[in-house]
Formats: C-alpha cells, structure tokens, sequence
C-alpha cells in the first residue's frame, strides 16, 4: 500500500513515524509531503521516509492520505490536490472542525475517513476517534483502524457529532489533566517541597492512580469513597472541591471543547 502523509507538523509526523513501521506499507516506504523547505531538508535525512515538496510526484499513486495540516490551510491545500486525484484513493483527514461534507465538497473526493487525535500519540498511548463517508468500505475501514492504532487506540464512532464530543474528552483532555497536575505541583511547591520532589509526588500519584483504575472495574467514585475515610484528610479535600462545584466546572470545560469543534466546523 502506498501511504502518503501531508503536513509533517506535530500530528503528521507522530503518525508517519508510527505508521512507517505497519506491515501494510509492504515494500513502499511511507512517503511525506510538507511546503516547509527546513522540514523537507531535515526529514530527507531520514530513512523511514520519501520526503516531497510538490503534490505532483506524490499525489497520484498513493492510495491512502493523511491529511494533517492546520485546518485554516485546508481549503488552499485541497484546491492544489483536486488535480492530482485518482477516484480510488482514500482520504483521512486529522484536522479538527473540517467536517467530512466539507471535505467532500472543497477536494471532490468521496472516500474520507475524519479522525480525532490526541497528543499521546506522540508516546504510542494516543487514543482516535474515527468516522467514515458511506462510500468508505469495511476493509478499508480495517486498514485505516489498523494505521490508526500504530499510535496507540482508536474507537469507531457512527457519527460526526462524536467527533466532535471526543473532541472535548480525549482531543483536547490532555490539556485538563496538565491542568489538574500543574495546580498540584503549584500546591506542593507552596507547601515547601523542592521542584524535583514535587514532580516526584505529583506524576507518582497520576500514575498509580491511573494503574489501579485500570486493573479493576472499579470506577473513580468507588475508588474515592475507599481513599476517603469520613471526617479523615481525603474527605476534608473532596468536600473542599464539592462546595467549589469543581466537578461541574470540569464539566462545562469539556463542553466549551465540544461547542468550540462544532463552531469551528462551521466556520
Ligand atoms: N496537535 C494536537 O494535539 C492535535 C490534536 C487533535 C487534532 N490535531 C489536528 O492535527 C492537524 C495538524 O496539527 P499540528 O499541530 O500537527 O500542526 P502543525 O504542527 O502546524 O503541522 C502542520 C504542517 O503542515 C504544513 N503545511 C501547511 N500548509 C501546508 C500545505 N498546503 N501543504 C503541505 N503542508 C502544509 C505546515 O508547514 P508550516 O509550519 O510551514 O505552516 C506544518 O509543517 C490540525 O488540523 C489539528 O487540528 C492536532
């Protein structure tokens, strides 16, 4: 298969260098396109790759294209791609907010798969979420899953809008637990413990706390009512974030995510 990614930024350069390893690719080497002339000059020196600066020597024989610009590029990007298409080719787009039909209409193209990633990818524990156009069939779906999950997980969604929802969960979810983590690593530093040992207490806790979520089928809630014992210190933190309403809070944040992808898709 011949596997062509456009825009080797954060996003398109994580899942090309998951993806060149897939046996999919067969005897072809995972072939990059990108309008940065430092990026085209740095990636040539890369093994994995055939690294191009026009859309002309590598667009038409490829079978599957990535699409991982920023999506304001997208509609200059798919006017200079329309003429060198083939109607077997296969599209997945990774850019937030550009709607399937949008991409349809603007490239002219009918078999599109859009996806949602997340910045894990980069560590190979990404999770995407993914949808397809109806003329996208299930082995391709397969394939597309399969190049997918060489950065982490994917779940299959049946419609845009969840897309969009994920979205507010796992595209931009990263950030909210940073923001979980920065605010207790501000705390620790407040309480007098150095900046290594912080870091220590900190990622330690997200880790093992993560780590027991996983090995059981245990929800949160659960575990939290095991931690808290009543009138105890665990208790004494949860009913501080309960009178502040932080539960709520985090989740109107993810909504103001999901609401923002629905905006920009129409943008
Ligand atoms: N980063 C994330 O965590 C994340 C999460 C979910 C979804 N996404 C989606 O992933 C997509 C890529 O994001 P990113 O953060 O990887 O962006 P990025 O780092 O800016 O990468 C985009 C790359 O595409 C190049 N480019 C721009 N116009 C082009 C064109 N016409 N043809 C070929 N290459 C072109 C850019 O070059 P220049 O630098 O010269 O412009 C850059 O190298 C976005 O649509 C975003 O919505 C990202």
């Amino acid at each position: 298969m011949k596997l062509l990614v456009i825009g080797a930024g954060n996003m398109g350069l994580t899942y090309s260098e998951g993806m060149s390893k897939s046996p999919l690719l067969g005897k072809h080497k995972l072939k990059i396109y990108d309008t940065d002339p430092k990026k085209i000059t740095t990636l040539s020196k890369d093994p994995l790759f055939d690294v191009y600066d026009n859309l002309e020597a590598c667009l038409p024989k490829a079978d599957l294209v990535f699409i991982a610009v920023k999506p304001y590029h997208s509609e200059a990007l798919f006017k200079n791609m329309k003429t060198h298409l083939n109607n077997q080719q296969l599209f997945v787009s990774l850019m937030a907010g550009v709607t399937i039909g949008t991409i349809q209409e603007q490239l002219g193209a009918k078999k599109v798969v859009r996806a949602m990633p997340n910045l894990p990818a980069k560590v190979g524990k990404g999770v995407t979420s993914y949808t397809e156009s109806e003329e996208v069939s299930k082995v391709e779906l397969i394939i597309v899953r399969n190049l997918l999950d060489t950065t982490g997980t994917s779940i299959h969604v049946t419609t845009e809008k969840f897309i969009d929802a994920s979205t507010g969960i796992s595209g931009s979810g990263p950030a909210y637990v940073f923001y979980f983590m920065q605010s207790m690593l501000d705390a620790a530093l407040k309480m007098g413990f150095s900046d290594y040992d912080s870091k220590v207490l900190v990622s330690n806790t997200f880790e093992g706390a993560i780590e027991l979520f996983n090995q059981s089928d245990i929800s949160p809630e659960m575990w939290i009512s095991r931690v808290a014992s009543k009138g105890g210190t665990t208790q004494a933190a949860i009913d501080s974030m309960d009178d502040n309403n932080v539960k709520q809070l985090i989740q109107d944040a993810a909504y103001a995510a999901f609401d923002r992808a629905v905006e920009l898709g129409k943008e």
